[in-house]
């Protein structure tokens, strides 16, 4: 299973990539936000940044809604950098527009996806990626997780390439769930990718070998 981060933050986007499990990173206009980065010459700026760090895809969302828009943005971002995957929205024009990018070979990642109705739709079209959003789906007490569970079994029932993009990941048994579902990414903020390596019986495995270890050298 791939692993991206979710943020614009370029210190969280290094520090998952110097650990060495860093696939790809994932953005929105609202991660984008929060890291203060408006307008359009230093949004751009920041996405060629991005795709400096990692060496996978990097998801850029366009902001128009209707089909030449999407087009014309999707296509401009697309240029930026051969890393840059063209996340668009799941409405009508959002579906036609990632057929046209399929079939002019630029990669898309179709967001905002809460159903499995709208993930046969975003294959349909050829999107390279579906974004599931399953922490927005807990939060209104829909299980998450069986979304993707149902696409895992559409998607294999058909062949469909269109990787399942885990998103809206809120803690670090999300990606151990998604992993046994057979979700091809999840994409998770820093410290939800970091908490994986916690269990008090490391940390007092290690304290215990160095204690001894140290014990044994002074004699
Ligand atoms: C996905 O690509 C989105 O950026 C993200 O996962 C949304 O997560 P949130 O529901 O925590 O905002």
């Amino acid at each position: 299973m791939k692993f991206f981060i979710d943020t614009a933050n370029l210190s969280q986007i290094k520090e998952a990539h110097d650990m060495g499990v860093l696939d790809g990173v994932t953005t929105n206009p609202s991660l984008m936000a929060k890291e203060g980065i408006t307008g359009h010459d230093n949004i751009i700026n920041h996405y060629k940044a991005i795709c400096e760090i990692t060496d996978g895809d990097v998801s850029a969302e366009v902001i128009a809604t209707t089909f030449d828009e999407i087009v014309t943005e999707g296509e401009a971002l697309a240029k930026l950098h051969k890393r840059i995957v063209v996340k668009v929205p799941m409405i009508k024009d959002g579906v036609k527009a990632i057929k046209y990018f399929t079939s002019k070979g630029i990669k898309t990642n179709c967001t905002l996806v809460f159903s499995a109705g709208q993930a046969l739709l975003a294959a349909k079209a050829g999107a390279t990626y579906v974004s599931p959003f399953i922490g927005r789906l807990d939060d209104i007490s829909t299980d998450g997780l069986t979304l993707i569970e149902d696409i895992r079994t559409i998607y294999d029932n058909y062949g469909y390439t269109t990787q399942i993009l885990a998103a809206s990941v809120r803690h670090s048994m999300h990606i151990v769930e998604c992993a046994k579902l057979g979700a091809d990414v999840v994409t998770a903020p820093l410290s939800v990718i970091a908490g994986l390596l916690k269990h008090p019986l490391t940390d007092n495995g290690l304290a215990q070998f160095l204690a001894d270890y140290a014990k044994a050298a002074a004699k």
